[in-house]
């Protein structure tokens, strides 16, 4: 690990860059793992070094206004790690893209990294990650990012553009020093962009792929893979004034942990734990869900107290990504609002995974 601090003298104001270096491989130890909010560092590397089971990953999508379009970004540090997978299946430094076009083609590209740099400013992060022509830099006070795509062996480049519209949070409140990031008692999560405004230039093979729609930015991490965590509905939606997250986890002690936000033009409405429920409908919509069901949608009814009661309906349009039997990744269209008042359409993007404890099925 490298640590360097550059003063950058901008009208009185000094920037200080954290650089840090992660190899292409486990270390071995016990990592020291973050879950509490410190001055600084929002979107920073919370895990000092990976050891085989510690990972974290910096993921950002796009779905366009018209839901025909989607493109989504993670970048993986410890990818085996991180999903549980047996060794030499991943590369360990990984990029996976999942582009949804016009067309209706769906693309998967799963790209490896080698040494992975990570720079810090602010609240926001830099990252390059070696050799794959995937890296991506973001602003210190999180208000915007871009994705920069230059893979030659897979004929992609371009850039994906996300300026925030909602401020970022912690779990449950205010990005305040000492709030939990925790989603439940394993899982990290920082959630930098809850929304915003996304461009998309892209060639893919010759083909331009251009589109403006809504964006989102997050990042996860652990020092256990997420299958055995338990169980989990996460998602982000925009309609009308409306931005929401929400995360709905049910671990595999059978406590649930509901992550709720909600913002009013780009200020925050809500942002508590504890009640919002995320539950399936149409066919096949048991909760917990049962491995191969795929729902048509999702209900989602948030308590916000004395701000009302937020309801929203999602309605698959596309699957966009599916690993069967756990996994399953949506665009859909939303309606919802705050129960009382007046209601609006818009865009959305989600996920499940259904965990499981044993070996692979
Ligand atoms: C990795 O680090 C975590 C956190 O310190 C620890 O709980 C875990 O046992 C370590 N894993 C290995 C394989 O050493
Ligand atoms: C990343 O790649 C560049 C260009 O190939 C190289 O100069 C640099 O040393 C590499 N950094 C690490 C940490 O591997
Ligand atoms: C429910 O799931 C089963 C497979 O698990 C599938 O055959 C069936 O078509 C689904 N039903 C609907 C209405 O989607
Ligand atoms: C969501 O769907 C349910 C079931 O169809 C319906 O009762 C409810 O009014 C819908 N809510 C909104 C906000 O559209």
């Amino acid at each position: 690990m490298l640590a360097l601090f550059a003063g950058i003298s901008l009208l009185s104001r000094v920037a200080a860059q954290s650089v840090t270096t992660y190899p292409p491989y486990a270390v071995s130890g016990d990592s020291t793992v973050q879950f509490t909010l410190e001055s600084n560092g929002f979107d920073a590397p919370k895990v000092n070094f990976y050891n085989s089971t510690s990972a974290q990953w910096w993921y950002f999508d796009v779905v366009s206004n018209d839901l025909s379009q989607s493109a989504v970004i993670s970048f993986l540090d410890n990818a085996p790690g991180a999903t549980g997978s047996p060794s030499g299946v991943l590369p360990f430094n990984f990029i996976e893209v999942n582009l949804q076009l016009s067309s209706g083609q769906q693309i998967s590209l799963q790209v490896s990294g080698q040494w992975v740099i990570l720079t810090s400013e602010g609240d926001g992060l830099s990252g390059v990650f070696n050799g794959s022509g995937y890296s991506w830099t973001g602003a210190s006070d999180l208000s915007s990012y871009t994705v920069t795509l230059d893979d030659t062996a897979n004929e992609l480049s371009g850039t994906i553009q996300l300026n925030s519209d909602a401020p970022y949070h912690a779990s449950c409140g205010t990005a305040t020093p000492g709030a939990s990031l925790l989603v439940s008692d394993q899982l990290g999560w920082a959630n930098s962009i809850p929304d915003g405004t996304a461009i998309v230039d892209l060639t893919y093979n010759g083909l331009p792929i251009k589109y403006t729609g809504r964006g989102y930015h997050d990042s996860n991490w652990g020092s256990m893979p997420l299958e055995i965590m338990g169980t989990y509905y996460w998602g982000h939606a925009r309609f009308g004034p409306y931005a929401v997250v929400w995360f709905d986890m049910l671990d595999t002690e059978g406590v649930e942990h509901q992550l709720g936000y909600v913002s009013e033009n780009g200020k925050i409405l809500a942002n508590s734990c504890g009640s919002i429920t995320v539950r399936p409908t149409g066919a096949n919509s048991t909760y917990p869900p049962n491995a191969n069901q795929s729902p048509t949608g999702f209900h989602i009814l948030y308590d916000m107290g004395d701000a009302g009661i937020f309801e929203l309906n999602a309605t698959n349009t596309a699957v966009i990504q599916i690993e069967p039997p756990l996994y399953m990744r949506w665009v859909g269209s939303v309606v919802g609002g705050i129960q009382g008042k007046e209601t609006y359409e818009g865009v959305s993007l989600y996920e499940w995974m259904i965990g499981y404890s044993g070996p692979l099925p």
